[in-house]
């Protein structure tokens, strides 16, 4: 069983017809992509914006209407993947390098809906090294300040290139261990000049749809 695509499609049915629609990225909001898709030839009328670019080229041939961002003033609901969840609902995003977009489009959104399967719940964040997106200029003096925050830093690379995010800056997986304070952590790395944002989603998930390996449909 794909616990990913049983989350994904378990939470399309909260899309109704008429709604804005924030698309997410990674493997996970794939499959409610997918499923959206099917909805919209089966007649569903929603308006999307998508978090990445592959997300968008997903969309636009599953014959999803995409419209620009700028023309939007908010989303009704957001369906996105996570890379960590623990119980009060905080995130680490960014594993697939979106997470800048993934929290813009998260903060126009009335709802955000998080997919994943169990494997995705933790006690307390930090296992998943959390990303951080900085800009090229002054990389190495970004590098450093974050490593005094107390962390391992992997500039992250794609087939031995440097990762390029889509707003044409740079991921940093930051390895801090157990993160026990993470709204403390989260402004502490936005303190930092040539940090873009980072990858800690503190307060925003509205709901989270886990899919447990017993075939069980958690919301949380
Ligand atoms: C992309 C993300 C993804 O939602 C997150 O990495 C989860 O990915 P997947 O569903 O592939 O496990 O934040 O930037």
């Amino acid at each position: 069983m794909n616990m990913k695509r049983i989350a994904a499609e378990y939470a399309v049915q909260y899309i109704e017809d008429g709604m804005k629609v924030g698309l997410g990225t990674g493997s996970t909001a794939y499959w409610a992509i997918q499923r959206i898709g099917e909805r919209v030839k089966e007649g569903l009328s929603i308006q999307a914006v998508a978090t990445s670019k592959v997300s968008e080229r997903q969309a636009i041939e599953l014959g999803i209407p995409i419209i620009p961002f700028r023309e939007l003033d908010s989303l009704d609901v957001t369906i996105d993947g996570a890379d960590e969840v623990n119980s009060d609902l905080d995130l680490i995003k960014g594993g697939g390098g979106a997470l800048l977009r993934e929290k813009i489009v998260a903060h126009h959104s009335k709802r955000l809906i998080i997919v994943a399967d169990e494997r995705k719940l933790v006690q307390t964040l930090g296992q998943f090294p959390l990303p951080v997106e900085i800009v090229p200029f002054a990389l190495e003096w970004t590098l450093n300040a974050l490593q005094r925050l107390d962390c391992r830093t992997q500039l992250r690379t794609d087939e031995e290139q440097l990762f390029v995010t889509d707003n044409g800056n740079y991921i940093v997986d930051c390895n801090f261990g157990s993160i026990e304070l993470p709204f403390k952590l989260h402004n502490e790395i936005l303190g930092i000049p040539g940090v873009v944002d980072n990858g800690l989603f503190i307060g925003r998930a509205d709901l989270v749809v886990i899919a447990h390996y017993d075939g069980i449909v958690e919301v949380l």
